[in-house]
C-alpha cells in the first residue's frame, strides 16, 4: 500500500474511532530481528503449537516474541488488541480470524502479503474456501495456519467398549448411549455454561437439525424468516435434552478444565473443537486407545469449520521483510504438519498428505475437501459472522440454555427480532462485511 494512501487511512480510522490524530501515530523503530505475535493460545496443546511457529521462525533467523491473552476462543485477546491499537501499539502479528481479518483489513491497518502469496503458489495450494478467507479486496491479508473442526464429538473409548456402546452417528443413536450411560451411572456429557461453549454445542446441534445451507441462512445470511423455521426450534429442544445429560451444566469453567473433567473420565462425551485433541495428547491420553472422536451425530457429512490465522499489522513498514518471513515460514509444508500435529487442527495445504494424520484429523481434512457445500462457518469462532452479531446470538442462545423457563417459541421470536436490527444496520453500512467475507455462499 503507498505511503500517502496508508496515512489516510489512519486519519480515516482516528475519525471512526472519534480520536485525536496525534494519538493515533505510530511507532517508529528500527527494524530488528524479531517479531511480537499476539495470540490467545495459552493451554499446554496451544502452547506446544505455537512454540513450533516459534521455531519455524526462528529457522529463518527471527525471534518470536510471544504476547499470550488467556480466554478461550479469543475473548480477551480481542479487547486487549483493539485498546492496544488504539494506543498506538499494535502487535506486528496477531492472531485474526474469520470475518474479523476483514474488519482490520477495511481500516487499512494489515500488510498486503500478495508478494509471499504468489510467490508461494497459495491460489493452487490453498483449499478455496481457505483461499477467500484470508483475501479482502483483492489482497491477502494473512496467513493460514490450520482448520479446525467444530463438529467433534470426543468419547472416552475404553469406557464405550467396557459398557459395549456404540459410538454415536445419529440423533436417536446419541440418546440412546446417553440412556445407557446414564444407567451405568455415568455422566454422558461433560459441558461447561461459558457462553462460547454453550454457542459450540448450539450450532453443532443446529448444523445436525438443519445441514450447511440452513445454517448459512441463519447465521451467516441472518435472514429473520429463518429464524421461525422449525428446524431452530428442533435445535434449540435437543440443547435442553442434551443439557440433562451434562455433569454439572450450570458450572462455568474455561474449555481445558472440560477436557481434565472428561480426561479423568467424569463424564463419557465432551462436544468441543478438535484443539480438545492436542489437550488430551498433553494430559497423556492416546487418540484411539484411551477416546476417539465421531463428527456430532447427523453431522458426518458436513464441516463446521474455524480456521486460523496470522495477520501483520503494517505499522511503519520497519517489520515487513520479517513479517513477510513469518507468513512464508508458517506455510512450508513441514510447518503445517508439525504445527497442525501439535494443535489438532488439520493443514490448510491441499498437498497434505491424510495418510500421515492420525484418525480424527484424517477425516476432518477429507470432509473438509469435500468443497463448500459440505463446509459450515463456526459462528462462535468469527467464520460465519460479524463480532457484533456473533455476541447477540450467542447470547440468546446462553439465555435459553441457562433459563429452563425460556421456551424455545420465545427465543426464535427474539432472535428474529435481533436479526431484523442487525440487517437493518449492515444495509446502512455499505460495503458490509457480509458482502465481502461471505466465503461460503458460492
Ligand atoms: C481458535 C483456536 C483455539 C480455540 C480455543 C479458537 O477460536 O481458533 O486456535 O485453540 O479458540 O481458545
Amino acid at each position: 500500500m503507498h505511503k500517502s494512501h496508508r496515512r489516510l487511512q489512519i486519519v480515516r480510522l482516528a475519525r471512526l474511532l472519534s480520536l485525536p490524530l496525534m494519538l493515533m501515530s505510530l511507532p517508529a523503530q528500527a527494524a530488528a530481528p524479531s517479531l511480537q505475535v499476539l495470540h490467545w493460545w495459552t493451554s499446554a496443546g496451544e502452547r506446544h503449537a505455537a512454540n513450533v511457529l516459534a521455531a519455524r521462525l526462528a529457522d529463518e533467523g527471527i525471534t518470536w516474541q510471544d504476547a499470550a491473552i488467556p480466554g478461550g476462543a479469543g475473548l480477551g485477546a480481542g479487547k486487549v488488541l483493539r485498546s492496544r491499537v488504539l494506543a498506538g501499539n499494535a502487535p506486528d502479528a496477531t492472531q485474526i480470524i474469520g470475518v474479523s481479518i476483514g474488519e482490520w483489513a477495511e481500516l487499512g491497518l494489515l500488510l498486503e502479503l500478495d508478494g509471499v502469496a504468489t510467490a508461494g503458489n497459495w491460489n493452487k495450494a490453498l483449499f478455496p474456501t481457505v483461499r477467500d478467507l484470508v483475501r479482502h479486496r483483492g489482497h491477502v491479508v494473512a496467513a493460514p495456519l490450520g482448520i479446525h473442526r467444530i463438529n467433534t464429538l470426543f468419547y472416552n473409548s475404553k469406557l464405550f467398549e467396557r459398557l459395549n456402546i456404540a459410538p454415536p452417528a445419529t440423533w436417536p443413536d446419541f440418546e440412546k448411549a446417553a440412556r445407557q450411560l446414564r444407567a451405568a451411572g455415568v455422566a454422558p456429557l461433560v459441558q461447561s455454561s461459558e457462553p462460547w461453549q454453550v454457542a459450540t454445542l448450539f450450532e453443532n446441534l443446529l448444523l445436525a437439525t438443519g445441514g450447511p445451507e440452513y445454517y448459512r441462512e441463519l447465521f451467516v445470511r441472518q435472514s429473520p424468516q429463518a429464524a421461525a423455521d422449525p428446524r431452530l426450534a428442533q435445535a434449540l429442544q435437543r440443547l435442553r435434552t442434551t443439557k440433562g445429560w451434562m455433569l454439572n451444566p450450570a458450572d462455568e469453567q474455561p474449555w481445558t478444565e472440560a477436557v481434565k473433567r472428561f480426561s479423568r473420565g467424569e463424564a463419557a462425551m465432551f462436544v468441543m473443537g478438535d484443539w480438545a485433541k492436542a489437550e488430551l495428547n498433553e494430559l497423556g491420553q492416546a487418540i484411539d486407545a484411551d477416546f476417539s472422536c465421531v463428527p456430532l451425530p447427523g453431522t458426518d457429512n458436513y464441516h463446521l469449520y474455524s480456521v486460523d490465522t496470522l495477520a501483520m499489522f503494517v505499522n511503519d513498514y520497519t517489520h515487513q521483510s520479517a513479517q513477510e518471513k513469518l507468513a512464508k515460514a508458517v506455510m512450508s509444508p513441514l510447518a503445517q504438519q508439525q504445527y497442525s500435529a501439535a494443535k489438532g487442527s488439520v493443514p490448510v495445504r491441499r498437498d497434505a498428505n491424510p495418510a500421515t494424520m492420525d484418525s480424527c484429523a484424517r477425516s476432518s481434512w477429507r470432509g473438509f475437501a469435500r468443497g463448500a457445500a459440505a463446509q459450515a462457518p463456526s459462528l462462535v469462532h468469527r467464520m460465519a459472522a460479524d463480532e457484533e452479531s456473533r455476541d447477540a446470538i450467542i447470547a440468546e442462545v446462553h439465555r435459553f440454555y441457562m433459563d429452563d423457563g425460556v421456551m424455545a417459541a420465545e427465543t426464535q421470536r427474539r432472535l428474529a427480532s435481533l436479526l431484523r436490527t442487525l440487517n437493518l444496520r449492515s444495509h446502512k453500512q455499505q460495503g458490509s462485511q457480509h458482502a465481502t467475507q461471505d466465503t461460503d455462499r458460492r
